[in-house]
């Protein structure tokens, strides 16, 4: 792109750059990583709910979806069934732990790689599954492959982009998880109207696309200039630099990545350093952001869509054909936080999207109590399972510009470089953990608390939007080094936060305490 760049913000490097069609393509390449976390958590509620996959796997499931009779809420309860959806999220919970390490020592790259290998795997033993250990053993590979890339694309593209777009670099990754959603309901759609085994067995085995364009990808990506300074590359960080950033003048830049990068090296224990309570805020963030992102309950939509659209009565073509449109939209409305996330800030975001999620999931729940009532045999007319899809919308549109990408974005550019690792790891954990929890009890929760579930995350909702609203500062255009500040300002936090950390940033802090 043309034009060069110079930050205007008060505080914030006055670094010269300009918008490259390398940085570009290399961001774009990067955020292959999120397609693949994006295809999986789209693909496993549409093939749930494919009757020859049920007949196949999960006969006592496929018998009850048959009875006309049965209570409606609990049409899809199976431990086996959402172990299925929910083994990956264990499996990239733990590889996420140790995916720094691998991030760190070989360069993002051949994390990216690794997560795209396994995920290939991982998409044959599906693709090919002849009982359920098959599908469960490919489930935990893809998951494996989910947590390497999460672990490190993120990293990659924030290191990559310009740093005063990072903010819209980094919702990028959000963009890329969503389109691949989509894909995977599009296929889902069509391979669902497949005879016999071969449907599910396409939409399993494609999931092999997203991973060879991740291994190619990341074969033909450079490192970043801050990973290649890491390993001792320096003068090939500085052409990267350069040429990334289309001009040879970088040297402040550069300085700063060295100077991080020797910080980060004195740092022996970021894990006993985030528990030191001048990071308490960061430590309480990293924590309660990626935990309140899934107890939004998003994924009952991303996994259970087409299941609970079935539910509400719709044939199965109907159900994906819905959760294809819930899927679109969600992909549209991210965009909206692309561009006004740097603008508007991060609390109205987080709080307007709160509100429009907590007053859709009560509105939801109502009709849906209203119609099927406690004992869940009630029936739900064509216009009013229309009215559910559409609040159910509403409901996708709030979260897409609010808790999706800035679930991602806000506990990753909160931390100081000194804890930065330890802090995303904790980011990636605490988010897998919490979607597999959901994953898991999700169709028991239905079919214990029916439509009152919805009504237990709207209850969540509005923890969430008052701990925002009470606990977290803006940090739109806020360096980070100087973030304290903010924090320093802040009713509660500030008493966490020493006085000297606030003049200086983490760098001459190093400096003073050496
Ligand atoms: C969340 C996922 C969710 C996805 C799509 C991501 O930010 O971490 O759990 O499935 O958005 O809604």
């Amino acid at each position: 792109m043309a034009g060069g760049f110079v930050s205007q913000t008060p505080g914030v490097r006055n670094y010269n750059y300009k918008l490259t069609p390398k940085v570009f393509v290399t961001c774009f390449i990067g955020a292959f990583g999120g397609l693949i976390f994006g295809y999986d958590l789209g693909i496993s509620g549409g093939v749930t709910s494919m009757e020859p996959f049920l007949e196949e796997f999960f006969p006592d499931v496929y018998k009850k979806m048959k009875n006309a009779h049965e209570n409606e809420y609990c049409r899809f309860d199976s431990e086996l069934l959402t172990l299925f959806t929910s083994s990956l999220y264990v499996a990239a919970l733990i590889s996420s732990l140790f995916a720094s390490t691998i991030t760190r020592v070989f360069g993002r790259k051949w994390s990216m790689f690794l997560g795209g290998f396994t995920f290939f795997i991982g998409s044959a033993f599906n693709g090919f599954a002849q009982n359920i250990a098959m599908l469960l053993i490919g489930r935990i590979l893809l998951g494996f492959g989910v947590g390497f890339a999460n672990q490190s694309v993120p990293v990659y593209l924030s290191e990559m982009a310009p740093p005063n777009l990072r903010g819209a670099f980094n919702n990028g990754f959000q963009v890329a998880i969503i389109f691949g959603i989509v894909v995977a309901t599009i296929i889902n759609y069509f391979t669902a109207q497949m005879k016999g085994n071969i449907g599910w067995r396409i939409s399993l085995g494609l999931a092999c696309v997203p991973a060879v364009m991740i291994m190619i990808g990341a074969l033909i990506l450079p490192d970043t200039p801050n990973s290649l300074i890491e390993r001792g590359y320096t003068e090939e960080a500085k052409q990267m630099l350069q040429s990334i950033r289309g001009t040879n003048e970088v040297d402040e830049e550069f300085q700063d990545l060295i100077d991080a990068s020797e910080e980060s090296k004195q740092v022996k224990h970021p894990w006993k350093n985030i528990l030191l309570p001048r990071y308490r805020p960061q430590l309480i963030m990293t924590c309660f952001i990626p935990f309140f992102q899934q107890l939004t309950g998003i994924n009952v939509i991303t996994f259970y869509a087409p299941v609970l659209f079935q539910t509400l009565g719709f044939g199965s073509k109907a159900s994906l054909l819905s959760a294809m449109v819930t899927g679109i939209i969600e992909l549209l409305c991210t965009f909206v936080s692309v561009f006004t996330v740097d603008r508007f800030g991060r609390r109205v975001l987080f709080l307007q999207g709160g509100i429009q999620m907590l007053i859709s999931q009560i509105a939801i729940g109502a009709m849906i109590g209203v119609k099927f009532g406690v004992a869940g045999t009630g029936n739900i007319g064509k216009s009013d399972a229309n009215a559910i899809v559409a609040l159910i919308c509403i409901y996708v549109a709030g979260f897409a510009w609010s808790w999706g990408p800035l679930g991602w974005l806000v506990p990753s550019e909160i931390s100081p470089l000194e804890i930065r690792s330890a802090a995303q790891a904790i980011n990636v954990s605490v988010n897998m953990f919490f979607t597999f929890l959901v994953a898991q009890l999700f169709l028991t929760m239905l079919c214990h608390m029916k439509f009152g579930l919805f009504f237990f995350f709207a209850f969540f909702v509005v923890i969430m939007t008052v701990f925002i609203y009470l606990m977290l500062p803006e940090t739109k255009n806020v360096p980070i080094e100087e973030m304290n500040r903010v924090w320093k300002a802040h009713w509660f936090w500030g008493k966490f936060i020493p006085d000297e950390a606030v003049n200086m940033g983490a760098a001459e802090m190093q400096q003073k305490s050496v």
